[in-house]
């Protein structure tokens, strides 16, 4: 499948993202819903099934410590401090039986969860599925 960059950020690392169709599609569909957003806003929270889990949500504003990208009329924002994290990821988007979603590939990741939204950077700091705590005994 075809990946298109959505922009090189104007850092010395030179990070990309990757937007596949897909995704880009769903990202312009949901923020329909936001007429005010400034465009998309990519974060990292932290996780217990990982070091970080993705967070995708309507950018507001970017700040001075962001970065921003500039795609047609699509701008993502990006807190300049994840960059690293990041760089060349990739984000899907796909359909299945149990409902939609946005898919990952980080190359930086060295561990990722069992559903694909969270990862590690850091060697042997994966932690527990999430979606096995719920069924196991405590
Ligand atoms: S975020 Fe918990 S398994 Fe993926």
């Amino acid at each position: 499948m075809a990946r298109f960059p959505l922009a090189i950020a104007p850092s010395p690392c030179a990070t990309m993202i990757h937007l596949r169709p897909a995704a880009a599609q769903e990202i312009q569909r949901l923020l329909q819903a936001f007429p005010r957003h400034a465009g998309l806003r990519i974060q990292l929270q932290p996780s217990d099934c990982a070091e970080w889990i993705y967070d995708l949500s309507p950018a507001q504003q970017a700040s001075p410590d962001d970065v921003t990208f500039q795609v047609g009329d699509l701008q993502i924002v990006l807190a300049q401090a994840i960059l690293p994290l990041i760089d060349n990821l990739t984000i899907d988007y796909a359909e299945d039986l149990m409902g939609g979603g946005f898919r990952f590939v980080n190359p930086q990741a060295s561990h990722a969860c069992g559903c694909g939204n969270a990862f590690s950077t850091t060697p042997n700091a994966g932690g527990e599925d999430c979606r096995t705590m719920a069924d196991s005994p405590r």
